[in-house]
């Protein structure tokens, strides 16, 4: 079996470990679209053009499932891309963040940090409200911090600053806080240093909803689940491989082979 995930660059890796962690017995493809990256600051048509583009070309290589690791892609393009590929089921990290997010919510009012466009698009707003009408949701869009993790966190001083900026523009009367992009799970140890809020990567929650899909799909075509030595991931990157190798082994903490330039017309 063969998972397909995607993400505007490095960001789908928080959601590839948690997959990596749950699930032995199928192989990987990720593709990073770094050449497109940020997606959170393009339209809506542009996004979603990308990513029929890229669910082409996991299908193409004929994953079984497609899981849309990126939040920005999820609100602007998961509808879409379920409309036009019907032949694999497609995850997005959306519901599985907001369903965790009311579980572990006390008072019901959640701070949700993500890129521009989610934050307008009020996914995690409509997802919450819907399993919880009577919750609150702020959202802040964070323009600046996609960019900068995709080129390596570590490498800008005003990092923590702008971080702490962010933040401190969500209400103190939130008590959960959830990592609305996956990009954020990369520099999470920063996030806990500055805010005291119980924190929530839907990365978990999407992982195990892959395992549900991948048991289902298993059970209906008499696939016998075998665990693997190790599961192969082969990694598709459209912009620059030297940087994304850096951050993602940083993240991983492991070495990344199998990297390849996708071809593009
Ligand atoms: N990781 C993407 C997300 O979850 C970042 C999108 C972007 O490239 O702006 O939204």
């Amino acid at each position: 079996m063969k998972i397909g995930v995607f993400d505007s660059g490095v960001g789908g890796l928080s959601v590839l470990k948690q997959i990596k962690e749950k699930i032995d017995f199928a192989d990987v493809i990720y593709y990073g679209d770094s050449l497109n990256s940020p997606y959170g600051s393009k339209s809506v048509e542009e996004i979603q053009k990308l990513c029929l583009k890229i669910a082409e070309f996991l299908i193409d290589n004929r994953v079984n499932i497609i899981v849309v690791a990126c939040n920005t892609a999820t609100a602007a393009a998961l509808e879409t891309l379920k409309e036009r590929f019907t032949s694999v089921p497609i995850i997005g990290v959306v519901e599985p963040g907001a369903a965790i997010a009311i579980k572990e919510s006390k008072n019901k009012k959640i701070g949700v940090l993500s890129t521009p466009l989610t934050a307008k698009s009020k996914v995690y707003e409509k997802a919450i409200k819907k399993i919880n009408p009577k919750s609150e949701v702020f959202q802040k869009g964070c323009e600046l911090l996609c960019p900068m993790i995709e080129k390596g966190w570590e490498s800008s001083e005003k990092n923590l600053n702008l971080l702490k900026e962010y933040i401190h523009q969500l209400p103190e009367e939130i008590d959960t806080l959830v990592l609305g992009c996956t990009h954020y799970p990369l520099i999470r140890d920063d996030i806990e240093i500055l805010i005291d809020k119980k924190i929530v990567d839907p990365a978990e929650e999407v992982a195990m909803q892959v395992l549900f899909e991948l048991n289902k799909l298993a059970l209906r075509t008499g696939f016998k689940k075998e665990k693997k030595e190790k599961v192969k991931v082969d990694y598709f990157v459209s912009g620059d491989i030297e940087i994304f190798k850096k951050v993602g082994e940083r993240f991983l903490g492991e070495k990344l082979s199998n990297v390849y330039q996708p071809l593009t017309d």
